[in-house]
């Protein structure tokens, strides 16, 4: 688990269909026994022709078994359901899911699904023809329907040589919905259903030659959090994309990569225009060299460089800011909301929320998350904490949490203003 805080220990059970992408579970297990959950595997009788229950029992620490008949006075299916606090199913097959939507109890891991009364998270995966299947698309909407949280599959290389939706989400991505379902005790909402939703995310890089860049130590991990949570809570998603050092794409978005904070401009203006919710996560640099030389710029003779001495520096366009001023001119939805960032640290004068309460202010945006910064915090972890200012003068703390829980929660404060009149 990439968290550095443990959380209290919970019973997962972790069902596994029979699909190729049945080995990724093995790493799904380990995000949950390392968080310190109790783990137990249940694999259906074809997902053990992908990986055998030796590994998923070493991996697990605990029996694996398939069928009802097994280890018969435990009454396996009722006990290990009932003390379930969280059901993932990774990889949900079609076959799988349409055996659970149609209530059948034919191995340990249906019966498992039917006594169960936590939240249950289905991962699934199959070729993009299975997933599309009206049939399919039946299932998926029933289990939904039941409070069953079914995720979006990831886009991209299937088994064979063909890509398209219907990719096993990573396992880090599953293990945190997973840990999501935990800290809420309910099914993810699918209330963005419907509507269109821009993120920028990380830090803009500004050449100053071929080789060199400035930067800044933004991660990307928290507009990735934002984008993924929207993508599973129904939203057609677009994730405008800095320097994140590596950060996998997350599973149903659409990424776009820029570079500068002028690329990051173009790509807003072009993908907001239509958007119900704008998010400005990224970290964009508020200066860029005012030249940016077309050769490498190198040292003389004496070992010194004039040219990286003394770089004069140009001030960038404030892209929130812009995208503010051109909703009011009507060149976005009247309905949108827009999303800022803040990342201050207090001084003498004012404090972290002297200083959001003025940013808000200054920038026009609908809400704005303030993060205290410094000391290691908000940067490159995985935890975040702060407050949510509304327009509206509405002020709420964010405890410190995963960044996909604060996602989560920066989400319902802006779906609750999605058409609200500006
Ligand atoms: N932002 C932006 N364009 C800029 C600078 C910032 O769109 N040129 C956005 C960020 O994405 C964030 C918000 O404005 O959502 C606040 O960013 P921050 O860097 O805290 O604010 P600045 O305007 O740069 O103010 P300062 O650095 O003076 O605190």
């Amino acid at each position: 688990m990439n968290s550095s805080r443990r959380s209290a220990a919970r019973n997962v059970v972790v069902g596994v269909g029979g699909g190729i992408a049945a080995y990724k579970a093995c790493a799904l297990v380990r995000h949950f026994t390392e968080a310190g959950h109790n783990v137990h595997v249940v694999p259906t009788e074809s997902a053990l022709r992908f990986v055998g229950a030796a590994t998923f029992e070493a991996l697990s620490g605990n029996p694996v078994h398939t069928s009802v008949f097994e280890s018969i006075p435990d009454v396996l299916h009722v006990k290990l359901g009932q003390q379930a606090d969280l059901v993932i199913i990774a990889p949900a097959t079609a076959d799988l899911m349409a055996r659970a939507a149609q209530g059948r109890s034919d191995d340990l891991l249906t019966g498992t699904l039917l006594t169960a009364r936590c939240p249950v998270l289905f991962a699934p995966a199959m070729h993009t023809e299975m997933w599309e299947h009206a049939a399919t698309r039946a299932n998926v909407a029933t289990l939904r329907a039941r409070g069953a949280t079914v995720l979006e599959p990831a886009r991209g290389r299937l088994t064979g040589k063909d890509t398209g939706a219907g990719r096993l989400p990573e396992p880090d991505e599953i293990g945190t919905f997973g840990d999501l379902l935990l800290s809420r005790a309910d099914a993810l909402p699918r209330d963005l259903e419907g509507r269109t939703v821009v993120v920028s995310a990380g830090g803009t890089r500004e050449a100053l030659d071929p080789v060199r860049y400035l930067t800044n130590r933004s991660s990307g991990k928290q507009g990735y959090a934002l984008a993924r949570v929207a993508a599973q809570r129904g939203a057609t998603v677009t994730l405008i994309a800095g320097n994140t050092m590596g950060l996998a794409d997350p599973a149903a978005v659409d990424v776009v990569r820029i570079g500068s904070a002028r690329e990051l401009q173009a790509a807003m203006s072009e993908h907001a225009r239509t958007a119900d919710l704008v998010v400005m996560a990224a970290a964009v640099a508020d200066y860029r060299p005012g030249e940016v030389a077309a050769t490498k710029l190198k040292k003389d003779a004496d070992g010194h460089s004039a040219a990286l001495e003394t770089v004069t520096m140009i001030e960038n366009p404030d892209v929130l800011a812009g995208l503010v001023a051109a909703r009011a001119r009507g060149e976005l939805a009247a309905r949108s909301v827009i999303v800022g960032f803040a990342a201050e640290t207090g001084d003498a004068d004012c404090t972290v929320l002297d200083y959001g309460r003025a940013k808000l202010k200054r920038k026009g945006c609908d809400l704005l998350v303030l993060n205290a910064v410094g000391d290691g915090r908000a940067f490159e972890v995985d935890e975040n904490a702060g407050w949510l200012l509304g327009a509206d003068g509405s002020e709420a703390a964010l405890s410190l949490d995963s960044k996909t829980v604060m996602a989560s929660r920066i989400l319902d404060a802006a779906v609750a203003q999605i058409g609200a009149p500006r």
